[in-house]
This record gives C-alpha cells, structure tokens and sequence, in this order.
C-alpha cells in the first residue's frame, strides 16, 4: 500500500492538498488518503494549485461574516482570509482587539473588508444604539481568528471586557473559532480547560494545526489553520445551521459511562463502560436541535458538543440529577448503572488480614433509574433504555420493556468477544411493543445518527427541505 509524510512533501503541493482539504471538508491526512485511492498522488501527478481559489464554488453571497481578530502572529493571515471570504461574495464586518493592532493594521484590514474596523466598546459614535449587540446580530456567524489564549480564557470564563468579548458575549450566532498559538501555550492545563469548556459550549474549532512556530526552533500544535482552512469551516458551520433543526425546541436527558460504588476511600464497584455510546447519543441529539442534559458517570472521552454535562459517580447521584432534570420530552438511559452497591462505604482503606482470606462484602440493591423514570408522573414522552446482555438478548430485553414501562429497548450483546464494552462499534436490537428490529453491526456514533433519525419518526416532526 502508498504511503506518503506530508511532511515530506513540496510545499505547492502541500498548500494545494491544504485547499483541496478546506473545499472538499476534509483534513489534509483524509485528503491525501482520498487521492493516494485514486492513485493520482502515488503517480506523482501534482494537485493543482488551481483548486484554490478561483475554482472554490460554493458561494457565501448573502453571508454575513463578523471577524473577530486577535493579538496574534497570525493575525497577519487575516488579510488573505477576509480577500477570501470577500471573493466570495460575503460581507466581511471585522472586530480587532487592541492587542490585533500590534499585529496588523486598522488600515489594511478596513481597506480590504471595505468597512470600518471596530475596536472600541465605548465608541460614542457606535455605541449610542448599543454597538456591539448589533455587531452580533447583524452576522450569520462569528469567527474568532487568530483565537489567542487570551481570548479563550475570556470566551470559556464569560468575561466581557472589551468589545471582541462583549459580543461575544452577547452572540446567539454560531461561533468558530481558529486557534493559534505557540505549542506550550495551547498544552497548558489551563488552555486545555478553557478548550474542553469551548467545546461543551457549543463553540466550533478549526485547527490549531501542527507546525513551525513564529519561535525559532519550536514546533508542535499551535499554527492557526490557513485561510482556505477556515473558509471550508465557515461553509460547514454555516450548513449545519441552516434551515430548522427537527428536534428543536425539545429536551432530552441522556445518561452514560458506568457508575462507581465504592467500597472504601480507594476501592469500588464499578463496569467496562466507557461512556462512547451515550455521549454519541448526546452529542447526535443536540445535532438534531434538542436541548440536552448529559448526566454522566467516570469516563475518559472528551465531552460531547453543544451538550451540557453533569459529572457524577454514584448511581444514587445520577438517579437525583435526572429526577431534578424532568420534566423532559425524551429520556435515554445508556449508563451502565451498578445494579449493586456495598451496604456501607468504609472511611477508612480496609486492611488486608494475613492468612483470614478476603473481607465479605455486604451489598444492596442500587435504586432502578430506568424503571424509575418509566413510572415516573412526570415521565418523558419518548423513554429508552439500553439493556447490555450476554444471552437471550430478545427475550430479555422484551421484559425489561415491560419491566421498565420503556418505550424502546436497544439491546446488545456485550459478551467479552463481541468487544462492545469499550469497542468503537455496536450492534444492536431495537425492542418496542410493535417489535424486533436488528440492525447491522454499526460504529457507535451510526448508532446514535440512527436512533435519533428514529426518535424524529417518532415525533413525527417535519423538517422543511429548502
Ligand atoms: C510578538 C508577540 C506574539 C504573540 N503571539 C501570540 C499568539 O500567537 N497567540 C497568543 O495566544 N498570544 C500571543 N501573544 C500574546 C498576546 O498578544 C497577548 O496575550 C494579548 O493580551 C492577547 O490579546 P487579545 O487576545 O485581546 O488579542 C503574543 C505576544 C507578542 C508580544
């Protein structure tokens, strides 16, 4: 099989498989992959500069872009993104912060979005029928480039200081971001925080890519992405947005991972789950336009997008965090709840006894969630629970249907063979009252696509094709 480093290759060729990437929604590795299928590239056959661009169909005429740039190196990159995103058709409004000014010039960019460059919360002029709500209005989307660590900080923190932030503040437009940074910066803790915060929020991303920093001698994570990369991102998030979401105005609780018990202040109880499932679900949901509620237990996945999420450990805590989340119209219970818990956690680590054999431990019964939910008076309209069996799959998850008072059971065979518990892909049975409906062995987030496309049938909600 061809492989190739992109490292290795030409530069043209490398910025021209950085075009083909942004226009075709890929990444450069997805691209190169595409092509060496092809054998185009494995035949030495250059990609042609060409497809930048001039040859970049995919109009943005009536968008409206606000440009929020930051005090960056890269901020010089800006110039050619607004040249690209005007060549478009769309109408470039654009934000510096005092510290872009550093970087680049009011000048330049006013000249080349041909309007005037904002910078000052307080501008009299401006802000006499308040400035910067109409700045976040009158935009389809924002794009925060370069996104500092600064400016991440204020975004994840809700701070509104000055006028990139206070509109941003103010926004309900989507909001995609390019970071650029240099590498120890972007692996800090704290950006690294800032990062998973963004990302729960809601808030698009676009690289940072890899590469030589602006610091001689230093590479790694950081480069912001290139202009034709952010452009391509521009359209995805735009498309994504357009149009009405079936499940909006919807709210679903979906819970996930497994739940910890513990037995002492270091042991507990606990399963194989690793929460991909129920994120999946999660993160599909709030695709489709519902309000979501993650209510998950310990896992280490990054949290799904647009969702809010609330940690917990026990299965006493995740059943109170769903309870005081009803009323909801959908429920999805794909946690792997301990069915057991010790009688009585110990405060102290228990001691191993030489030669008197293990301690006993005194379990009891862990309360139902599911079935709670199913009886419960403020019940959501559409209830599913997930039943993970070894054997009789159907017959099991007929009863637990019933047991339940669920409205669909997806059940699955989490024999240690089949790898699902923890694995990348399921295959599942959906059970209701009208029947049995096998499905094929799918990756965990096809999975999720799939119910959630069912649960649109199920609310029989219209989407309007334009
Ligand atoms: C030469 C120079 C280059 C800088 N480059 C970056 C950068 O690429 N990314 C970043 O997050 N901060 C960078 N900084 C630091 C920011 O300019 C600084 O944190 C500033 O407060 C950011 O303001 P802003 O986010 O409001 O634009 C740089 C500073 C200097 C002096």
């Amino acid at each position: 099989m061809a492989s190739i480093t992109i490292r290795n290759l030409d530069e043209s060729i490398k910025q021209a498989l950085r075009e083909r990437a942004a226009q075709n929604g890929h990444s450069m590795e997805e691209e190169a992959r595409l092509r060496l299928g092809q054998t185009e590239l494995a035949e030495s056959q250059p990609i042609k500069a060409s497809a930048s661009s001039a040859n970049y169909d995919a109009s943005l005429g009536d968008k409206r872009i606000l440009l929020i740039i930051g005090g960056g190196i890269a901020a010089y990159k800006c110039l050619d993104l607004i040249r690209r995103l005007k060549e478009r058709g769309a109408a470039v409004r654009v934000i510096m912060t005092p510290a872009a000014s550093e970087f680049i010039t009011p000048l330049s960019v006013g000249a080349l979005s041909g309007d005037k460059v904002f910078s000052d919360l307080f501008d009299r002029d401006d802000e006499h029928d308040v400035g910067h709500i109409r700045l976040s209005r009158e935009a389809d989307i924002i794009v925060v480039a370069p996104a500092t660590a600064d400016l991440m900080a204020k975004m994840a923190n809700g701070l509104a200081n000055d006028l990139a932030s206070t509109t941003l503040m103010a926004t309900n437009k989507p909001v995609l971001i390019a970071p650029a940074m240099n590498t120890q910066m972007w692996n800090h803790r704290a950006t690294r925080r800032n990062h998973q915060t963004l990302l729960s929020d809601g808030i698009h991303f676009i690289g940072p890519n890899s590469g030589e920093m602006a610091e001689s001698n230093e590479a790694g994570f950081g480069r912001m992405a290139e202009p034709m990369e952010i452009l391509g991102a521009v359209q995805a998030v735009l498309a994504e947005n357009e149009g009405p979401k079936p499940l909006s105005g919807m709210r679903a609780i979906v819970t996930s991972g497994p739940t910890h018990e513990p037995i002492d202040p270091v042991r507990y109880i606990a399963n194989r789950s690793s929460g991909k499932q129920g994120h999946a679900i999660a993160e599909a949901l709030a695709q489709a336009g519902a309000e979501v509620i993650l209510v998950s237990g310990p896992v280490n996945i990054p949290d799904p997008k647009g969702v809010e999420i609330i940690k917990v450990q026990t299965a006493r805590e995740m059943q109170k965090i769903v309870e005081t989340a009803l009323p909801a119209d959908i429920g999805v219970f794909v946690a792997a709840v301990a069915d057991w818990r010790t009688v009585k956690s110990s405060d102290e680590k228990l001691k191993k006894k030489d030669g008197k054999g293990p301690s006993s431990l005194k379990l009891t019964e862990n309360p139902d969630i599911l079935k709670g939910i199913g009886h419960h008076k403020n019940r959501p309209k559409l209830v599913i629970g997930f039943a993970a069996e070894t054997e009789h799959l159907e017959k099991h998850g007929k009863a637990k249907l019933k047991r339940k008072n669920a409205d669909w059971i997806i059940a699955n065979d989490v024999s240690p063979e089949t790898g699902i518990m923890g694995g990348n892909q399921n295959t599942v049975h959906l059970i209701s009252k009208e029947g049995v409906e096998s499905w094929p062995k799918l990756s965990k987030q096809e999975v999720a696509e799939r119910l959630v496309e069912r649960m649109v049938a199920f609310f029989d909600v219209e989407t309007i094709e334009i």
